[in-house]
């Protein structure tokens, strides 16, 4: 039976029993099915009581969420990207904004090399050419080195970081853009700082490691891959939004650019009608950076402990809108 006067964690991600008790012993857990809006599923009674929420992206979580749960002081998201929480709406209502970064950037990066493998060595086309029977009538084209070829890094945040360490282990020539030049990637000659433009038109594979927020929404589009060598490849393990897809269908289709590979896409998870299912020289994945045992582990831990830290008014490893925490912690005394 629910206690009626216990603090409350909505909870819609999945939760190891372990964790679980961890948030028990705080809080009572409600548990809403991933991807349900919370002012719909949960009844009243318990908004009220409700003091935390752990969510994933799937979750929206807008103005009219602070407003349903008033009592409401943590948003941790299972996730490092937050585009699915409105922050300057949180940090307004005085909800803190909690997020997973550091625990996945290996595991990024290192799906974004595979995508560059699979490119470069043809490693996709040729499961294909072997299934289906080509190899009989004689050899597969041949496919490109890496080693030698320039790695474009649009965003040099800890991800970027991590996918530069492994293009430089496969002696690739490595450069970046980012808002701010990153001096100690340049001090120990990880990577190169180039112009935007400069970074699209030079760059052998171009992989994108930025957030998706207001300013860089389908922020690469026609001109980005106007710039791009007919050779070159593009990838994308951050967020489908932030490239115009149908631009990108463009220049696929028309020769502009030789290849994508794609772990997010605008709409997820993708429909079968879309055109970028049809596209030879395209790679998708289904949003699967993160996706392994140990890092979903590691990230649904310090989720938990993000949100639980809150309830026990200590302060959260991982803070979106730190300028909320002291009205928090105000809150928890
Ligand atoms: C995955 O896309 C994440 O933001 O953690």
């Amino acid at each position: 039976m629910s206690n009626t006067t216990r603090r409350v964690a909505i909870v819609s991600a999945p939760v190891p029993d372990d964790l679980q008790q961890a948030i028990s012993q705080h809080l009572e857990i409600y548990s809403v099915p991933a991807g349900q809006r919370i002012e719909e599923a949960v009844p009243e009674e318990v908004r009220a009581r409700a003091i935390a929420l752990l969510c994933t992206m799937r979750t929206p979580v807008q103005e009219s969420l602070f407003a349903a749960l008033p009592q409401l002081q943590v948003v941790s998201n299972f996730a490092v990207g937050y585009d699915n929480i409105d922050v300057p709406a949180a940090t307004r209502a005085g909800v803190l904004v909690c997020n997973t970064p550091g625990v996945l950037d290996a595991a990024v990066a290192d799906l974004t090399i595979g995508m560059a493998l699979c490119l470069g060595r043809k490693l996709v086309d040729n499961d294909r050419f072997v299934r289906s029977g080509a190899w009989l009538k004689g050899p597969a084209p041949l496919a490109s080195d890496l080693a030698g070829k320039t790695f474009g890094l649009l965003g040099m945040g800890r991800i970027g970081r991590m996918v530069a360490k492994r293009a430089r282990a496969f002696d690739m020539n490595v450069v970046y853009h980012n808002r701010r030049p990153d001096a100690e990637a340049e001090r120990s000659g990880l990577a190169s700082y180039l112009e935007r433009d400069a970074l699209f038109s030079q760059s052998d594979y171009v992989s994108v490691h930025i957030p998706l927020g207001p300013e860089t929404t389908a922020s690469i589009g026609a001109r980005e891959f106007s710039l791009m060598k007919p050779t070159a490849f593009f990838m994308n393990t951050a967020r489908g939004a932030v490239v115009d897809e149908a631009a990108l269908i463009h220049a696929l289709r028309s020769g502009q650019i030789a290849g994508a590979g794609l772990d997010v896409m605008v709409k997820e998870p993708l429909d079968t009608a879309s055109a970028l299912i049809d596209l030879p020289n395209v790679i998708l994945q289904p949003h699967v950076g993160s996706a392994t045992v140990e890092t979903r582990r590691a990230m649904i831990a310090l989720a938990v402990d993000n949100l639980v830290n809150v309830a026990s008014g200590n302060q959260p490893k991982a803070m979106v809108n730190e300028s909320v925490w002291p009205v928090v912690a105000k809150k928890a005394r």
